[in-house]
């Protein structure tokens, strides 16, 4: 264990705050977190019923990325929603964080280009036909990646469809909403990034071309069951899995103006920081709840789980501080941050992406 560096004080990261029709305990939110616990078959079982629910003292639990339809899974034992038994199993875990007095969202991920025949049966979809740069996992080990298909427009149709379908389906789960993930190089953002999105027609080319996706997405998703129960995911400027957004400072400004025209209950942000340009411009023109998500390094993550972090994004306008390393290693981490209590530490790399309770079930909470 480490000693958290801080000494408690009263801070405005544990007020109640709203979201949505939610009433939220503190500003802290469960960043979505993969953790390849679900069954073969996209099955959420009780190992990750136990897993939120030990953390439903969040002020908001946004669980991990998952998979809309069947061709945008990305890797081995990620969950679903696009079939009964998945929505069953997401059933039984939202019921164990209500029983523990939790709120949850569900993160809608499809991985375009980030996914395998060998995973998820299919060969994936993306914008472009621009294969991912790196091997990628898959039940039979590391394979090296494949060109993906080029959307079609009727490809682009049904994925909004499934979008709005699966949103639909995390309802009927018993969430209290979902988070569109259009960041951190998947489908929406693989849409957003000139170097993965060579198209030419209405769903590309210039930035109006370029957002249009993610709008479209999130439109479908808001009718489908409310724009109070949408949030969107953005990383602005995080080129990760091999997308170059390229012209990073007019995207934003017009997607997030677009966004605000569907009016969805949240934006949230990756990588956000006070003095950032892309986290004032966002918040200048978002008018709703802004979530944001510093990014840490190791030594914070261990010093004080992001505390310090939090607290100056708030100061400087973020409405919630999501944060992901620090709920994965404490199960109380609400509580510890409040009372500056000391930290778990956070287990070695190779315990995040597996199968099983270690590294995962097994980070004691505080004695009482
Ligand atoms: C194990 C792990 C899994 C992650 N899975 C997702 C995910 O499913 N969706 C997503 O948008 N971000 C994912 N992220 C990014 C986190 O949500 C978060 O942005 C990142 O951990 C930085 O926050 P932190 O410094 O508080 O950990 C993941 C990060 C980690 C460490």
């Amino acid at each position: 264990m480490t000693q958290t560096q801080q000494a408690p004080t009263a801070s405005r990261l544990f007020e109640p705050a709203r979201l949505g029709g939610l009433e939220l305990p503190s500003r802290l939110v469960m960043a979505p977190l993969t953790r390849n616990r679900a069954g073969a078959d996209g099955v959420p079982g009780e190992l990750m019923a136990t897993y939120y629910a030990q953390r439903a003292s969040a002020g908001l639990i946004i669980a991990e990325g998952t998979t809309p339809n069947a061709v945008g899974q990305t890797y081995p034992h990620i969950p679903g929603i696009h079939g009964p038994a998945q929505i069953a199993g997401w059933r039984r875990v939202t019921e164990a964080v209500r029983a523990a007095g939790g709120r949850m969202f569900l993160q809608l991920q499809h991985g375009g280009r980030v996914g395998h025949p060998d995973t998820s049966g299919h060969v994936p979809l993306a914008p472009s036909a621009v294969r991912f740069p790196e091997p990628l996992h898959t039940p039979g080990g590391l394979r090296e990646a494949v060109a993906p298909r080029e959307m079609t427009a009727e490809d682009i149709r049904s994925t909004i469809a499934d979008f709005a379908d699966a949103a639909r389906n995390a309802v009927e789960a018993g969430f209290a909403g979902v988070e569109v993930h259009s960041a951190n190089g998947h489908l929406l953002h693989q849409f957003l990034a000139r170097n993965t999105n060579l198209r030419t027609d209405e769903w590309g080319g210039s930035v109006e071309g370029r957002i249009r996706f993610t709008v479209e997405v999130v439109r479908a998703v808001a009718e489908a069951i409310g724009p109070e129960r949408v949030g969107v995911r953005i990383s602005p400027g995080v080129n990760v899995n091999g997308v170059d957004e390229g012209d990073t400072e007019e995207i934003y400004p017009a997607l997030v103006k677009a966004l605000a025209d569907v009016g969805p209950a949240y934006l949230h942000q990756v990588h956000a920081a006070p003095d950032q340009a892309a986290f004032t411009g966002i918040r200048r023109d978002w008018p709703g709840t802004l979530i944001a998500n510093p990014a840490l390094t190791h030594e914070e993550v261990a010093a004080d789980g992001g505390r310090l972090r939090g607290e100056l994004l708030l100061a400087a306008g973020a409405d919630l501080v999501a944060l992901g390393r620090g709920f994965l290693a404490n199960p109380d981490f609400v509580e510890r941050l409040r009372t500056g209590a000391p930290l778990n530490e956070l287990r070695p790399e190779s315990l995040m992406y597996v199968q099983g309770a270690e590294g995962y079930t097994d980070y004691p909470a505080l004695e009482r």
